[in-house]
């Protein structure tokens, strides 16, 4: 990649004359030479933003961007000032700071990766900046062909196709513009409360008795668990939407069981569909021409999992109706959720493993119409998840979907969750676990974690007990692993790891009132459910570059030893600021291989009851409320707190109707009050309200 900043400077640049403002401190620039043709359009918006009267202001002191010739490529800088700093840039392996980095924006199939990899699964054409002072702004590049951020010096976007409009906003603070960004790309619906349950998975759990035994010994041993995950072997020959007839011979009977033992099941989806005459999803996908084409008009083939395939087009509406509702018979067998994976597409035998970019779709115009596989590489498992989305959602109208995908792009959070692909079981990749689903959240994705445990390689007990202790403090909590990894289950390493996988474990379903209020902020607000801790004060730049400690929302601060035994380097204590004054509780007995959490003073968390999985919540069929929650209460120097949990039926789409509440917990003179602020449902029950104040 060339050094796109230093040649920037001594290139001939202009600015755009007259920039389109697209609402208060919302601005589109374009480039001079280009302004004239028609953007295309950009998927990653859940509603195009259209030009405004206002006049095209920048307040914060941010320079207007600029274009020139780098390299032969149409080049955009954002010059920016001493004391900013950059977040964001979507899926990115490496400090939560992004200043001095470069990537580059084309989802791949990165097995093996590791901080000095330039490309990774998903791409967000999005940076986001907090100014000195501790304003903020937000750039997004406007295109779904590859790209280039060049954070080295200044801000520095290129990509691979025509030259996109260029957007910014600007506010006087990050979480506004992340506000700003959720207006323009959307929030992700609520999931199903299990969703946020711990989640146990292996590559594979395989035949179905395996999955039976894991779900066995979850219950046995009271660690608490929601899911169990079938990875592909449970297919037959890794044919998509078929069961392997001696491994898989009843997938129904497998529901009926985990559930009956308070589990769900999510099973994998793949793109890849086997060339197989007899394979009916492949001749009925061939015979209604769903399938991506090669240059030469034929069909575009290529090797993953089962030998040659052909891949849906999910450019196009038709076939993602068709590929939606290839669901209904396949989650008729008491399916729960599904995992796309290889969804770049992973092409083994394809150029940079994936497809040719000269391979067609035949998009829809709502996308932009027929073209090259370059213009749709990196929104593919976006379109992909899409169709997931719709055709779980209308198999199953009565429940919430949810889809776990590896490939994404801005704005797919709409769609599906994510996870941060092959990582591997190292302290390195314990450490970028936290800043990776930081960046994420920053990026729109609030609903982020890491293989628990690494996938690749073999975890031991340290690594994994410490790395369950910040998983399960982080949105979406799975464990799994490679088939040639050492057994990675909460009790393969040992009673002592055993027991500390176990009250992380509780702690998270202790916490799972507020957790889920996070989420339910989430998608109203797209505000990331986990934050950097400079969002407890922006202004101050010693919380600005912290990659071993998180928030949980506003009120919970966790701070994490990232460093293997032996190693208590800096920067690994609680940050200072602000946060000084946060004090520290805990949910569960008390164990130094946990992380540290930390309440803010002025806060009321709330806390539930020890579950072994979130069915035992909704047991008496009340929805969230009807277990006891115990009030955390930690006063501020005027001796006040305030809190709220949200409450709704745990699954369903009642509470898009009114069916749900927001109570407000208010603390002064000693004394907790209550009330419901929101929400057109009384609470069924009053939960039994224990206050403890810290
Ligand atoms: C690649 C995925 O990243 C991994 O999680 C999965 O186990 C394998 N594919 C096999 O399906």
């Amino acid at each position: 990649m060339p050094n796109f900043a230093r040649t920037f400077r001594k290139s001939p640049w202009r600015r755009d004359p007259s920039p389109t403002s697209l609402g208060d401190r919302l601005v589109r620039f374009r480039d001079p030479l280009h302004a004239h043709e028609t953007l295309a359009p950009f998927p990653a918006y859940v509603i195009p933003p259209v030009p405004t009267s206002e006049p095209a202001a920048t307040r914060t002191g941010l320079s207007e961007p600029r274009f020139a010739d780098v390299s032969g490529r149409r080049v955009v800088m954002i010059e920016t000032n001493v004391g900013d700093s950059l977040y964001a840039t979507g899926e990115v392996a490496g400090p939560l700071l992004r200043n001095a980095t470069r990537i580059r924006g084309h989802n791949t199939d990165c097995y093996g990766y590791n901080s000095r990899s330039r490309t990774l699964y998903q791409s967000h054409p999005w940076v986001l900046g907090v100014h000195a002072g501790g304003s903020a702004f937000g750039v997004i590049l406007e295109t779904t062909y590859a790209f280039e951020i060049d954070l080295r010096a200044g801000i520095v976007l290129a990509c691979d196709g025509p030259s996109p409009g260029v957007v910014v906003i600007e506010r006087d603070r990050p979480e506004e513009v992340l506000g700003v960004l959720a207006e323009l790309t959307g929030t992700m619906p609520m999931p199903p409360l299990w969703a946020l349950g711990y989640q146990q998975c292996r590559w594979s759990y395989e035949p179905d008795e395996q999955v039976r035994q894991i779900a066995r010994e979850f219950r046995t041993r009271r660690i608490p668990c929601d899911v169990i995950w079938m990875d592909i072997d449970y297919m037959r020959g890794f044919r998509c939407f078929t069961f392997d007839p001696e491994k898989f011979p009843n997938p129904a009977k497998l529901s009926d069981d985990l559930h009956a033992q308070g589990f769900r099941g999510v099973w994998m989806i793949d793109p890849g569909i086997k060339v197989d005459a007899d394979y009916s999803v492949y001749s009925l996908g061939r015979d209604s021409d769903h399938f991506i084409k090669a240059r030469d008009g034929g069909e575009y083939q290529g090797s993953v999992w089962p030998g040659p395939c052909a891949f849906p087009d999910f450019t196009k509406s038709r076939t993602r109706a068709w590929w939606g509702d290839l669901y209904k018979d396949f989650i008729a067998h008491g399916i729960d959720g599904v995992w796309n994976d290889m969804n770049e597409p992973a092409i083994f035998d394809g150029p940079g493993k994936s497809m040719r970019d000269d391979a067609r779709h035949d998009a829809d115009a709502e996308l932009g119409g027929p073209d090259a596989h370059a213009r749709y590489h990196n929104i593919y498992g976006m379109q992909m998840v899409r169709a997931t989305r719709e055709g779980i959602t209308r198999a199953s109208p009565e429940n919430r979907p949810f889809v776990l995908t590896r490939s994404n792009f801005l704005g797919g959070h709409r769609y599906a969750a994510t996870w941060t692909g092959d990582n591997t079981s190292n302290w390195e990749h314990l450490r970028l676990s936290i800043p990776m689903a930081l960046n994420l959240g920053l990026s729109g994705q609030p609903f982020v974690g890491p293989d628990i445990g690494g996938f690749d390689g073999n975890a031991d007990a340290t690594l994994f007990a410490r790395w369950m202790g910040i998983g399960a403090l982080l949105p979406f909590a799975r464990g799994h692993s490679i088939k040639t990894s050492v057994a990675h289950e909460p009790w393969s390493f040992g009673e002592e790891c055993e027991g500390v996988c176990r009250l992380a474990l509780r702690r998270r379903y202790r916490l799972m009132a507020y957790l889920y209020t996070l989420f339910r902020e989430a998608s109203r607000t797209g505000l990331p459910i986990v934050r950097p801790v400079f969002f407890a004060d922006p202004r101050d730049p010693s919380l600005r570059t912290i990659d071993h400690a998180f928030l949980l929302g506003r009120d919970v601060l966790v701070v994490a030893d990232v460093n293997p035994p032996g190693v208590r380097a800096a920067p690994a204590g609680k940050p200072g600021g602000v946060l000084a004054a946060w004090r520290e509780f805990d949910v569960v007995d008390a164990c130094a291989e946990l992380p540290k959490l930390y309440i803010r003073p002025g806060a009321i968390v709330p806390i539930g009851p020890d579950v072994q999985h979130t069915g035992e919540i909704l047991a008496a069929g009340k929805g969230t409320t009807s277990a006891e929650r115990t009030l955390l209460v930690a006063p501020d120097e005027t001796g006040a707190a305030r809190g709220v949990c949200y409450d709704d039926a745990g699954d369903g789409f009642g509470y898009q109707r009114g069916e749900y509440a927001v109570t407000e917990y208010v603390f002064e003179a000693g004394k907790v009050t209550s009330r419901v602020i929101e929400g057109s449902i009384k609470l069924p029950v009053e939960p039994g309200v224990v206050t403890m104040v810290l």
